[in-house]
């Protein structure tokens, strides 16, 4: 097989914005989609279920395979039911684009605990519900692709964003360390920060901006991260505006003692410690 031909993705969130670009561009690749979407309000509230029925009818009009899912990904039986309704539609799991989400931006003095738990609910536990359910199926067939949804809001932080940037850097963390687990399985998973004009931007950025960023830009890069072809493992990546870029964690060149140094000493060689002119990757040690 090449490419996406043939496989089955689950989008979740796909019944719009981001998620239906990719699920449209997914089945006209070849692929089998499992369309997912809640079809709830931005801040997570209601729910609609003809939001991913549409995607899904665009795609059989075009001649492509797809199935919708209306469950939310935000409980652990939300998760098992989307997973299982690829394998009850197309009998196996190919991949995961872990895409659905929500805001409740408020600055942190002001933020709930229930706009927290929201937020991470959606983006964090949502992810680990969807793609814990198909990770074995991955283990067993010796094959897997997750892609999942961070921001540059976690990447570097953005005003009233505490719950939203927590979640997204918390699913690098996670594709991190699926990377190392997968990797004998034939499994890959990369994390995607997108940029992209929908109803999540829409009273964000200007106009100019929005006109900009259509988001159908980050759709191939997602079709690519799902391919068989793919090398990536463990990698996070930009895209948006017809720019895709890697993106990584550097160190310092850094300052080292052969003792404990005094609050002093290490003072004194802190130019050292926050010294980027010879970035070095990552890596535990
Ligand atoms: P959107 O609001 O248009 O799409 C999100 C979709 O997720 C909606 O269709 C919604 O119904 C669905 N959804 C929400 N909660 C759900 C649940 N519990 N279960 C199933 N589906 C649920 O937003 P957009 O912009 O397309 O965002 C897609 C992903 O990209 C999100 O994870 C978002 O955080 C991320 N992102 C988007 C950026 C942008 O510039 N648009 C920037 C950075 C990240």
């Amino acid at each position: 097989m090449a490419g996406v031909e043939g496989r089955v993705v689950v989008v979740t969130g796909a019944g719009g914005g981001l998620g239906r670009e990719y699920a449209l561009l997914l089945a006209r690749e070849g692929a089998r989609v499992v369309v997912n979407d809640l079809g709830g309000s931005r801040d997570g509230t209601g729910s609609d279920e003809s939001a991913a029925g549409k995607v899904v009818a665009e795609i059989q009009e075009t001649g492509g395979e797809a199935v919708a899912n209306h469950d939310s990904v935000a409980t652990p039986e939300g998760g098992a039911a989307i997973v299982q309704t690829a394998l009850d539609a197309f009998g196996r799991v190919d991949g995961i684009v872990s895409n659905a989400g929500i805001l409740r931006d408020k600055s942190f003095v002001k933020m709930t605990d229930a706009d927290w738990d929201a937020v991470l609910q959606v983006h964090l536990y949502g992810s680990y519900n969807v793609i814990h359910n198909a990770w074995p199926h991955m283990r067993e067939q010796q094959h897997g692709r997750i892609v999942v949804a961070t921001s540059t809001s976690g990447l570097y932080g953005n005003f009233g964003q505490a719950n939203y940037g927590a979640a997204k850097l918390g699913l690098v963390g996670l594709i991190n360390t699926l990377a190392l687990e997968g990797a004998k399985y034939g499994i890959k998973a990369n994390a995607v920060a997108p940029i992209a004009a929908t109803r999540m931007t829409a009273d964000i950025m200007t106009e100019e901006q929005l006109k900009a960023l259509p988001p159908d830009f980050v759709a191939p890069l997602i079709a690519h991260l799902c391919a068989d072809e793919v090398e990536e493992t463990g990698a996070a990546f930009i895209a948006g505006m017809g720019r895709y870029q890697q993106v990584q964690l550097f160190r310092a060149a850094g300052a080292e003692f052969d003792h404990t140094p005094s609050v002093a000493e290490l003072a004194d060689r802190w130019a050292q410690v926050v010294d980027f002119s010879a970035p070095q990757p990552g890596g535990v040690l």
